[in-house]
């Protein structure tokens, strides 16, 4: 397939521009678009063979669930056959931004797109080209990541490119996206909400709108083969560069003295070394391929440059990754959720 790329400019675009890849969503056909979290491979939701070409372009197992993206509330009572309270107030607070809801689902949503679940994930993205086309199509869009299944997720449209190129109708390319880390999930469908995922809506924001909210434990650490998470997507290797790779947790100083001995060590093996160092520490390695993820003066630096970091490294083809690693508050929660999945929870504490 001849997958066709076009350029819209977020700030400024018209209709006209979208009007192709809205035709191709309605048709069935699919189309990467850019969002405020990551890039989003789209297609129809209520269309069951639309979703399963989805599944297919990504490789990914088709009992992972897809996310139902709206472009506004009036979209939302189509598709689910309740809205909770918790639902409300966070729809309130929180969109159209980077935060995924898990409803009852409606008879109109296939089973297709939900994996087989009585629920639906609903999200309304903020990034203007997102959720115009979305309003546009006049159809809710299934997106997961753009990313093959496993790889880390796309933060530019090269990525997409990388992954997609020939098996999808068109890529929109509006630069780089925003946040970088997927949206947070909170399955609002039980009685106390629960956290499903953890991103730029951040738990402490979740308990100042609800009060009680609940954590789902795959968050939290790698789970043992009989517990299930409940976004079924949290149990893939996810997010993984091709390189083995070690989050090294603990003082900065300890931290930085044990990934300068373990690189050099692995550079006297014959290995290529890549380091994950922050704006403030990029000056106290001695050797391999350094990548400066952020500052830590500002995690949304991190967060914004993480996924990109990781696709270097494969990129460069190195055969092992130490990384610095984070405080689990607010923003951070999110960072080290995805690092110490790329890590395969392949952690050192100094
Ligand atoms: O930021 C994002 O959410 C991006 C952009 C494109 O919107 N999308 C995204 O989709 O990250 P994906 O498919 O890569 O991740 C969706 C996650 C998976 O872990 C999946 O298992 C979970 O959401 N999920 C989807 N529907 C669910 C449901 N009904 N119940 C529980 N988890 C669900
Ligand atoms: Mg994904």
């Amino acid at each position: 397939m001849n997958t066709k790329i076009i350029q819209i400019n977020r700030e400024n675009f018209t209709d006209a521009e979208l009007a192709e890849a809205a035709e191709i969503l309605r048709n069935g056909g699919l189309v990467a678009i850019p969002t405020e979290t990551v890039y989003g491979l789209g297609a129809n939701a209520l269309d069951e063979s639309a979703s399963k070409k989805i599944y297919e372009a990504k490789g990914r197992p088709s009992d992972n669930p897809l996310i139902a993206h709206i472009s506004c509330m009036d979209e939302l009572s189509a598709l689910v056959s309740e809205i909770p309270e918790a639902g409300r107030k966070l729809a309130e607070k929180y969109w159209p931004g980077p935060l995924t809801m898990v409803f009852p689902k409606k008879e109109i949503v296939p089973y297709g797109t939900t994996g087989g679940l009585e629920t639906v994930a609903i999200r309304m993205p903020s990034d203007p080209v997102a959720n115009r086309l979305i309003k546009l199509a006049g159809v809710p869009v299934a997106a997961p990541s753009a990313n093959t299944s496993g790889r880390p997720s796309p933060t530019k449209a090269e990525h997409v490119v990388e992954d997609m190129n020939g098996k999808i109708e068109m890529i929109i390319d509006s630069g780089e996206v925003g946040i970088g880390v997927e949206s947070t999930i909170v399955d609002v469908s039980g009685k106390v909400p629960m956290l499903l995922r953890p991103g730029a809506i951040t738990m402490e924001m979740l308990r100042e709108t609800l009060g009680e909210v609940e954590i789902d434990p795959a968050i939290l650490g790698p789970l043992s083969a009989d517990v299930k998470p409940k976004a079924p997507g949290m149990k893939y290797r996810h997010y993984a560069p091709q390189a083995e790779m070690t989050l090294v947790e603990g003082e900065m100083e300890h931290v930085v003295e044990f990934i300068n001995q373990e690189a050099k060590l692995a550079l006297e093996a014959g290995l290529k070394v890549g380091i994950i160092c922050t704006e403030e520490s990029r000056e106290s390695y001695q050797c391999g391929m350094l990548k400066v993820i952020g500052s830590r003066e500002n995690e949304e630096s991190v967060a914004h440059n993480l996924f990109a970091v990781l696709r270097e490294f494969d990129d460069q083809k190195v055969d092992c990754i130490f990384s610095e690693s984070f405080s689990k508050d607010r923003l951070g929660q999110a960072i080290m959720n995805r690092l110490c999945k790329a890590a395969g929870y392949h952690i050192v504490k100094v």
